[in-house]
Parts: structure tokens; sequence; C-alpha cells
């Protein structure tokens, strides 16, 4: 099973630089700069006497209230290790044969997708269109004769273009995938940065859409592992089938029930992102040659110069313990393309700096 590059790998880069992990600043995973909230930390400590049973391997509690907070049953949600564990039950649960991939996106859905024997075609967003969600090209693979997909991976917003397909589009895709009777599986990681794009409400109108979500990113917890399916109950019902017992851990299941909570944090997140981004923006657009996509979530596709190369970049700018994703290797983007976490301002400023000086500037 080849490993695909994520960002994040801190502990690599600590361990090459023999520097500790603390010391590394890290735009490469799009976590949430404000970090965990207080009320996520909080829970995690009133729950560690709990460490010594068993989780509940329903995750019944935590369901609820994600059923409320979706408006969907109980029973329309399965809770996972994450949402790559989920990411990577789909194809074997619903016997995916052949898909196609909305990219250029993130590359767990074609590992998942190949592990279980899937084929995988691709429709990619074209740079000329700044990354706009191929939904005609899309469209056009369904009207080939003989073409047809089990399902459709769509990732909204996009990482790493931070394109969103709005929801009449999605529509129009949910419409033409139920045509062919295949599954659309829409990839919400990064939804709470826009939530009212979130194709949720129509879950009921198409029963064959089915909506991964990520509390990892948005709350500032990828370490402890949480992510959640919704769909039709008797197909989540068939992707439980196949997870392993126990997957989701007690401290994951406290914290989320804290954090969904929180709406205080959640606002205060999307305030913070919306002027930082702005902001973080405003500083790339004032070192010269660089090209920004405009986005919906926490991170910014820029492409580098055409005489850099981001493989390079990436490289000087970790020797200087900054992490960025170099996107040169993903399908449909070129050499020159970097994605950038948004931080808070102070480490915002410092990679501006550094970038500076990589491209030359002062
Ligand atoms: C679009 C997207 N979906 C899903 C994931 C997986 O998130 P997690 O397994 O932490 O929930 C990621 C992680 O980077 C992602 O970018």
């Amino acid at each position: 099973m080849t490993q695909p590059i994520h960002g994040g790998n801190v502990y690599k880069v600590a361990r090459e630089q023999r520097i500790p992990v603390g010391r590394i600043l890290d735009f490469s995973a799009s976590i949430n700069p404000l970090g965990p909230p207080a009320t996520g930390l909080r829970a995690i400590r009133a729950a560690l006497k709990q460490i010594v049973h068993y989780p509940d391997p329903d995750c019944w509690q935590l369901k609820q209230e994600l059923a409320q907070q979706c408006a969907v049953d109980a029973d329309m949600i399965l809770v996972g290790n994450g949402s790559t564990e989920l990411i990577h039950l789909l194809p074997r649960a619903l016997t995916i044969t052949s898909a196609l991939v909305m990219g250029p996106t993130f590359e767990e859905y074609t590992r998942a997708l190949t592990d279980a024997g899937s084929s995988v075609q691709y429709v990619h967003a074209r740079r000329e269109e700044r990354f706009r969600p191929p939904l005609k090209d899309a469209l056009r693979q369904f009207s080939i004769k003989g073409s047809r997909f089990d399902a459709v991976f769509l990732c909204n917003p996009n990482n790493p273009t931070g394109q969103v397909m709005d929801r009449l589009a999605v529509r129009e895709l949910a419409e033409a995938v139920e045509r062919q009777q295949g599954w659309l599986i829409v990839d919400e990681a990064f939804i709470d940065y826009c939530p009212a794009q979130s194709v949720m409400p129509m879950l009921r109108e198409y029963p064959r859409m089915m909506v991964l979500r990520s509390l990892t990113k948005f709350y500032a917890m990828p370490g402890l592992r949480i992510g959640y399916l919704v769909g039709a109950s008797k197909v989540v019902e068939r992707v439980k089938d196949c997870q392993p017992p126990w997957s989701v851990n007690s401290l994951a299941q406290e914290v989320s029930l804290a954090v969904l909570r929180d709406h205080a944090y959640a606002t205060m997140s999307r305030t913070f992102m919306k002027g930082e981004r702005s902001r973080l923006m405003r500083g790339f657009r004032h070192l010269s040659g660089l090209y920004l996509y405009p986005s919906a979530a926490n991170f910014v596709l820029i492409e580098l110069p055409v005489s850099t190369c981001a493989a390079e970049v990436t490289a000087r700018l970790a020797a200087k313990r900054l992490l960025v994703r170099d996107c040169s290797t993903m399908p449909g983007l070129t050499s020159q393309m970097i994605r950038v976490a948004v931080k808070t301002e102070k480490d915002n400023r410092r990679l501006l700096a550094a970038l500076g000086s990589c491209l030359g500037k002062p």
C-alpha cells in the first residue's frame, strides 16, 4: 500500500532536524490556529476516569448530538476514527469497483479506492478557470455511452483549491449520479468555514448521497481522530458492519460532545478566519510574482513564480522550520504550487517574511 504525502508530519521533520516538535511552525496541515476549545480540554480531563471502560461502540450520545445539529435521524450517522477511517471503509462496504474523483483533491480517496480494487478516473478543475469545480466535465463523463461509475467523490470546499461547488451545482451532479444508480460522496471536512454551503439538507432527497465530516480540523484536534458519515440508515449500517469495534475512543467521544455544543468557539473561529485569511492574502500580494487562488476554507493555494519550484521552496522553508504543503506531485496541479494553512497573525508574518526571502525579496 503506497502512502500518499499529506501535510502535518511534524514528527519526521523534527527527527530529521533533531529539534523538538514544538519548534516547528506547521502550515502544511490546515488546523484551526485558535487551538482546541477550552470546553473540549475540560471535557477530556473529566473523561479521563472513563478510560477503565471500553468506549461506547455505538457512540450513542455523540450521535444524538450530531443528529440534532445535522437535523437527521441518529441512525443515519456513523462516527469514525477520523473521517479517514470512513473514507477507507466506504469502497469495500459499498462494493465500489469504478469511481470518478473530482480533482485536483485530497489523495486519500484514490488510495482507499485502489486499495479496495476500484478503478479511478478523474475530472480535474482547470487552472485557467481558477479551479472552478468541474461540474460540466463530470456531466460530460456521464453522458459518454457505456461510461458509468459506482461512486463519485467530491470534496467541498475542496482541498487544496479552496473552491466550493454551490448547492445548485451539487444538485445537478446528484441528479446525474442518481440516474446512474451511483453513490455521491461529499466530503465536507472544511464546511465549518462556510456552513451555508453544506449539502446536508439535501440528503433526504438523494438517498444515494453521503456526507463526510471531520472534527479534527475545525476543532484543532487531529491527534484525537474523529469524523462522521451521514447517509441513508441502511447504507450507513452497511458501512458500520465493516468497521472494527471500538474505533472511536472515549476521550474523542466526550471531547466531541463538548466542542459541538460550543457555539461561541465556532462563531469566533469563523470570524477570526475571515479576517486573518484576508490579511494573509494581502501579505502574499505584496510578494510579487505569486498567484493566489481565493479560498472558502482555512488554507490558501498559491502559485509561485514560474522560475521557482515548489519542492525547492518547501525545502528552504522547512530548513527555517516552517512547513508548507508542496502540491507539485498532486495530480492536476503544477510544480509551482504550494498550500499554506492560515495561522495566527504573528505566525503568518513569519511565513511571509521567510517566503519573501526564499523568493529573493528583502
Ligand atoms: C478533505 C479532507 N478530508 C478528510 C481528511 C481527513 O481528516 P480526518 O481523518 O482527520 O478527519 C482530510 C485531512 O487532511 C482532508 O483534507
